[in-house]
């Protein structure tokens, strides 16, 4: 089970968390990963400046837009399910 945790504090809802989230519900669904894919939310990583941020399993990530969230879930989980 892979994990994705995004940030829903302040700055990263600011950032647009809430739309990365819908996005990501969106793409575990279409890529038929619901059970091998868990999305979480968590508040504030104390990295606020560099958000929106996220975490796959323990990693950081930075993703900036949706667009940015896309390319992320492409290479660490779409690519490495596979
Ligand atoms: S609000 Fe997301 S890292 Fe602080």
């Amino acid at each position: 089970m892979r994990v994705i945790t995004v940030c829903v504090g302040s700055a990263c809802h600011l950032k647009g968390s809430h739309e990365i989230i819908g996005y990501f519900k969106d793409a575990i669904k279409d890529a038929g990963l619901d059970g091998k894919v868990e999305l979480k939310g968590a508040f504030c990583m104390d990295q606020c400046t560099d958000g929106a941020n996220l975490l796959i399993d323990e990693e950081v990530f930075h993703a900036g837009s949706v667009d940015d969230a896309r390319k992320i879930f492409e290479t660490e989980i779409l690519h490495k399910l596979k």
